[in-house]
């Protein structure tokens, strides 16, 4: 593979910025070390997108679908190549990049459909000509993606983009970059014209000089700091289409009556599933005071305690692996001792283990009787927990955030869950389910600063296309002349 860092016409080049070099978490090993783009090569690979735009717009809808369906062949062949990546630059589980290379693979049907259900054509012929719709793409996108799903996440821009009519610019994360390049290859092995899909490689500064460049879109998923951020640089220029895809502070409700051990999973895999490192992961459990709740916690530090936590090509295989940077380790522990400075009691200590500085344990703190709140999204095995003496009080407190991803509802009662889905507030509320896992047959997103609303996933179709209606006289006239109207 290569490690070159910039993608210009279907051709890799050195890069000219500065150096940059992603690490592999559980070792601190070098998975892709380069100079990233410099800003004059991100206005080549802006120009080059603008150049192919045109074209790539013209061959049409069954073209682009044909040479979608290519790209899948391709992520399909490079499946396993795509996944030891993916787990190298974040440390993520290989059953985890497993996942996360057929869900590419699947990105392309689901958003072949999406684009046709969602953004396709009709015409009808009335008394007073034809009314035809169809849809238009806005150009050229810049792309900027996440480190915790470095593949699936762009990808699930990119394609919807490019099945548009889009060409696109696409920064990778500088924490997980290395399988940019094997979706670059496979886009010129599936026929993608040069120019049409560009890769540049590099830090805040290679970002910054993509936003400043002549964009018509940018489509981001990251944290709601950089989301606001780029929100506020493009604030006055609604010409250029902005989807921000941020984070959350997410809320499981578990109430009575439910089976506690069902209860415990359903926390690990909302709150510590990808060593915390989802959106979607539940960073606020809420609880009935008394023994239930007290039980459920028994279970939850009895299953951490026994989870397996480690490299992602170890003999057998972890749950999770190591967070992906140690820096981010530090993190996790201030952030503990700043909930402790606000009257938290940890329920299971934040600690670095003996595996390395970046594996981290999952770590609970109760925060019921805190006399400060802190709503601000931890990405790491870390949750706060509300223990509350009715359901009431249990939505109130859910619905206590700026955010609104993600939610879920623990509980056999279907009043309840109905009571749920009626007053929480979030784009995505689920009944025995864990908070994360989020289908790509739906749309994905959230009020507050979850995003700007423009949920993606199988909405993301809507942001990048416009509708162009048409009222079509000549045909009203056509009409005339043959004595039909
Ligand atoms: P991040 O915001 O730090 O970075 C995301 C991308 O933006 C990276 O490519 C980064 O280089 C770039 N970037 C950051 N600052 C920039 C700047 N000033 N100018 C230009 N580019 C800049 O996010 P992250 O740490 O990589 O990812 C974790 C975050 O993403 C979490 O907050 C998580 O909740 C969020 N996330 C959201 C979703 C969603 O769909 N809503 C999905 C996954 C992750
Ligand atoms: C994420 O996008 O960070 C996770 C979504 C999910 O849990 O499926």
């Amino acid at each position: 593979m290569s490690n070159n860092s910039v993608f210009i016409n279907n051709i890799w080049k050195n890069g000219d910025g500065a150096h940059f070099q992603s690490l592999n978490p559980a070792n601190n090993e070098v998975v892709f070390s380069a100079n990233g783009a410099s800003a004059a090569q991100v206005e080549a690979a802006v120009n080059a997108a603008h150049k192919a735009q045109k074209s790539w717009a013209k061959i049409g809808r069954d073209a682009r679908i044909a040479i979608m369906n290519n790209y899948a062949e391709e992520l399909k062949k490079r499946a396993d190549e795509i996944a030891i990546t993916i787990s190298k630059d974040t440390g993520k589980p290989l059953w985890e990049t497993k996942t996360e290379a057929a869900t590419m693979v699947g990105k392309i049907a689901i958003s072949t459909r999406a684009y046709n259900e969602r953004t396709g054509a009709f015409s009808k012929v009335t008394a007073f000509g034809e009314l035809a719709l169809d849809h238009a793409p806005y150009g050229v996108m810049a792309v900027l993606g996440p480190f915790n799903f470095p593949g699936h996440l762009p990808n699930g821009h990119i394609v919807p983009a490019l099945l548009a009519g889009n060409t696109i610019v696409f920064k990778p994360s500088e924490l997980a970059p290395a399988i940019a390049n094997i979706m670059a290859d496979s886009f010129a092995a599936a026929g993608v014209p040069e120019g049409v899909v560009n890769v540049v490689h590099g830090g805040r500064e290679t970002g910054a000089a993509l936003l400043a460049s002549n964009l018509n879109g940018v489509l981001f998923t990251g944290s709601a700091t950089t989301g606001t951020y780029i929100h506020k640089l493009f604030g006055g220029r609604p010409e250029v289409v902005l989807a921000l895809e941020m984070g959350g502070n997410n809320p499981l409700i578990i109430w009575e009556p439910c089976e506690i051990e069902a209860a415990a999973d359903m926390i690990i895999h909302s709150s510590f599933i990808t060593t915390g490192q989802r959106c979607s992961c539940a960073r606020r459990i809420i609880l009935p005071t008394g023994k239930f709740g007290d039980a459920v916690l028994e279970a939850v530090i009895a299953k951490s305690q026994k989870m397996r936590i480690g490299t992602f090509d170890d003999k057998d295989e972890p749950f999770i692996g190591p967070i992906i940077h140690q820096n981010m380790a530090q993190n996790y522990l201030k952030f503990e001792q700043s909930l402790i400075a606000k009257g938290g009691k940890p329920i299971m200590a934040a600690k670095i283990l003996d595996k390395g500085p970046a594996f981290v344990a999952p770590a609970l703190i109760d925060m019921t009787n805190a006399h400060e709140r802190e709503d601000e999204e931890l990405f790491a095995p870390f949750a706060q927990v509300f223990r509350v003496d009715n359901f009431d009080t249990a939505i109130e407190r859910a619905n206590d955030t700026k955010f609104g991803l993600s939610s879920g509802l623990v509980c056999d009662d279907a009043s309840l869950w109905h009571r749920a889905l009626g007053e929480m507030h979030a784009g995505l509320i689920n009944w025995n389910r864990p908070t994360t896992g989020a289908s790509g047959e739906l749309p994905f997103g959230g009020p507050g600063l979850s995003g700007n609303g423009r949920p993606s996933a199988f909405y993301a179709a809507d942001y990048c296309s416009y509708p162009v209606a048409q009222q079509n006289a000549i045909m009203a006239q056509r009409l005339k002349a043959i004595g039909l109207e």
